[in-house]
C-alpha cells in the first residue's frame, strides 16, 4: 500500500501559522478545512518519487477498494486541526481517508478531562511515516463549534515513531473495517465517520475537494460539493469502465496541445497524492517538442526559458464532450514553489511528466495534485461518477 520506507525519509518543511478552517455543517453535507505541506524531496528525485509512488499504489492497497483521496504518504501532507476533550485541547492530525484510526498525543500530550474515559484497550497502527502504539480512549471530539462528536473512541499515544514536531496524530476518516484488529478486545470501532453518518450529518458517500493554492488550504466537503466554490456548472462523467484504471478514480480523455491532440482516447486516473501529470513516454515527447521545453538534470524535470512561456499554448483534456484547460500558467510549477523540489527560484519548470515504463495499457495517466489544484473534483461512490468544476483558481496566475 505505501511506498517503501526508505523513499519516505522527507524533510519536514513549515509553513507554519497556516491554520485549517474548521467543519461547517449543511443538509446532509459537512466541510472541513485542512492545510496542505509539501515535503521536500529527500534523497530521491521528485518526479522519480511520485512515479514510485503511483507505481505501489497499482499494486493495489489491497482492500479492493477505490484509491484513497486524501492520504499522507508521498510528496504533501493535509492536516487539520481536531479539538480533543471537554474544554477541548486543539491538535494538529494528519488528515487520511485511507485508514481509519483517530489518535494524538504523537507531540502535544493528551489532556483528559471530564469527557474523557479510558477503555484500558491497547491499540497500535502502522503507516508509512511511522508507527503508534498507546491506549483507547472515549472522549468528545470538535471539528468545529457546531460539529461535536461524543462517544468517540480515540488513540492516546504512549509510544510513536518517526512522526515529526507539530504533528500530534491522525484522523482516520477512512471506513470501518480498516479499524479491525488495532484495538485490542475489540473487532472494530466506530469511526468518526460512521459517528457523523449517524448524527445525519452526512448523507451520501460523496466527497468534494477543492484546493487553495495560494494560501496552502483545501476543503474537503462529505455528502457532496461546496456549491460557494464552484464557477459555473459541475460536469460529471462516468468512472471509465477500462481495467485497471476501473479500480480507482479512473476517465477516458484525450489531450490537446493547442490545435494538436497529442493523446488519443486513453484510460487513466486522478490522484490528490501524486504531485505531476503523468503522460506515456510518447505523448510526453510530443509534448515537449512542441513547448521545445529541455530536461533539467538536476531535477528530472521539463523546464523553458520565460521567452517559451510567452507562447505556451493551452493544455487541454477533453473528457466526454467537456475540455478541461491547463492554461500556460496551470502548466508550471509556481516559481514560490520551486524549492519543493529543489528547483532553481527563478527557473520554470513544466508539471507534465513522463510516466515512462508505468504507463501500461489501461493506465496511461495520472492527474496528480497540479491539475486537482486547478478544478473542483467530485468523487461520488454511489454513483460511480467522478465531478470537475471551474473555480477561481482555474485560470488563476500563481506565483
Ligand atoms: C482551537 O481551535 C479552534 C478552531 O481552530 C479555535 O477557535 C480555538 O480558539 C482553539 N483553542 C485553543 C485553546 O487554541
Ligand atoms: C508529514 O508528516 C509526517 C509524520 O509526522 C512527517 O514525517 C513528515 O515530515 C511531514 N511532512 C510535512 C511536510 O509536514
Ligand atoms: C472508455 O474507453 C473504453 C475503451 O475505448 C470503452 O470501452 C469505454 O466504453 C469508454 N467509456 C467508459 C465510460 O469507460
Amino acid at each position: 500500500m505505501f511506498p517503501p520506507k526508505a523513499l519516505l525519509s522527507l524533510l519536514f518543511i513549515s509553513l507554519t501559522g497556516v491554520d485549517a478552517s474548521p467543519l461547517s455543517r449543511s443538509n446532509g453535507k459537512a466541510t472541513l478545512g485542512f492545510a496542505t505541506k509539501f515535503n521536500e524531496p529527500g534523497n530521491l528525485n521528485f518526479v522519480e518519487r511520485d512515479r514510485a509512488h503511483v507505481q505501489s499504489m497499482k499494486q493495489g492497497n489491497g482492500l479492493g477498494k477505490r484509491t484513497p483521496v486524501i492520504t499522507t504518504n508521498t510528496g504533501m501532507n493535509y492536516t487539520v486541526q481536531v479539538g480533543v476533550g471537554s474544554p477541548p485541547t486543539n491538535y494538529t492530525l494528519l488528515l487520511d481517508t485511507a485508514t481509519s484510526l483517530t489518535w494524538v498525543g504523537a507531540d502535544k500530550k493528551y489532556v483528559a478531562t471530564e469527557s474523557s474515559h479510558d477503555t484500558g484497550h491497547r491499540v497500535s497502527a502502522a503507516y508509512s511515516y511511522g508507527t503508534f502504539s498507546g491506549e483507547e480512549w472515549i472522549d468528545t471530539i470538535t471539528l468545529s463549534p457546531d460539529l461535536v462528536v461524543n462517544q468517540q473512541s480515540i488513540g492516546v499515544a504512549t509510544q510513536t515513531t518517526d512522526f515529526v514536531l507539530d504533528v500530534d496524530g491522525y484522523l482516520g476518516l477512512g471506513p470501518l473495517d480498516l479499524t479491525e484488529n488495532h484495538v485490542e478486545g475489540e473487532s472494530t470501532v466506530p469511526t468518526v465517520m460512521d459517528n457523523l453518518h449517524s448524527q445525519g450529518t452526512i448523507s451520501e458517500e460523496v466527497l468534494g475537494i477543492y484546493f487553495k493554492p495560494d494560501v496552502h488550504l483545501g476543503e474537503l466537503t462529505f455528502g457532496g460539493y461546496d456549491e460557494s466554490a464552484i464557477r459555473g456548472p459541475m460536469s460529471y462523467f462516468p468512472v471509465t469502465t477500462t481495467s485497471p484504471a476501473s479500480e480507482y478514480w479512473g476517465t477516458n480523455l484525450s489531450i490537446d496541445y493547442g490545435e494538436d491532440t497529442i493523446m488519443s482516447l486513453s484510460a487513466g486516473i486522478f490522484d490528490t497524492d501524486s504531485a505531476f501529470i503523468f503522460v506515456p513516454t510518447d505523448v510526453f515527447e510530443k509534448y515537449m517538442a512542441k513547448t521545445s521545453a529541455t530536461k533539467d538534470a538536476a531535477t528530472g524535470l521539463l523546464t523553458i526559458t520565460s521567452e517559451q512561456y510567452d507562447t505556451l499554448e493551452q493544455l487541454v483534456f477533453h473528457i466526454g464532450d467537456v475540455p478541461f484547460v491547463l492554461t500556460p500558467n496551470a502548466q508550471i510549477w509556481p516559481r514560490s514553489r520551486n524549492y519543493v523540489f529543489g528547483g532553481s527560484p527563478d527557473k520554470i519548470y513544466l508539471v507534465v511528466a513522463d510516466f515512462e515504463g508505468y504507463a501500461k495499457p489501461g493506465f496511461e495517466f495520472v492527474l496528480g495534485y497540479t491539475f486537482l489544484e486547478r478544478y473542483y473534483s467530485v468523487f461520488d461512490t454511489p454513483n460511480n461518477r467522478i465531478g470537475l468544476a471551474l473555480t477561481d483558481y482555474t485560470y488563476a496566475e500563481l506565483s
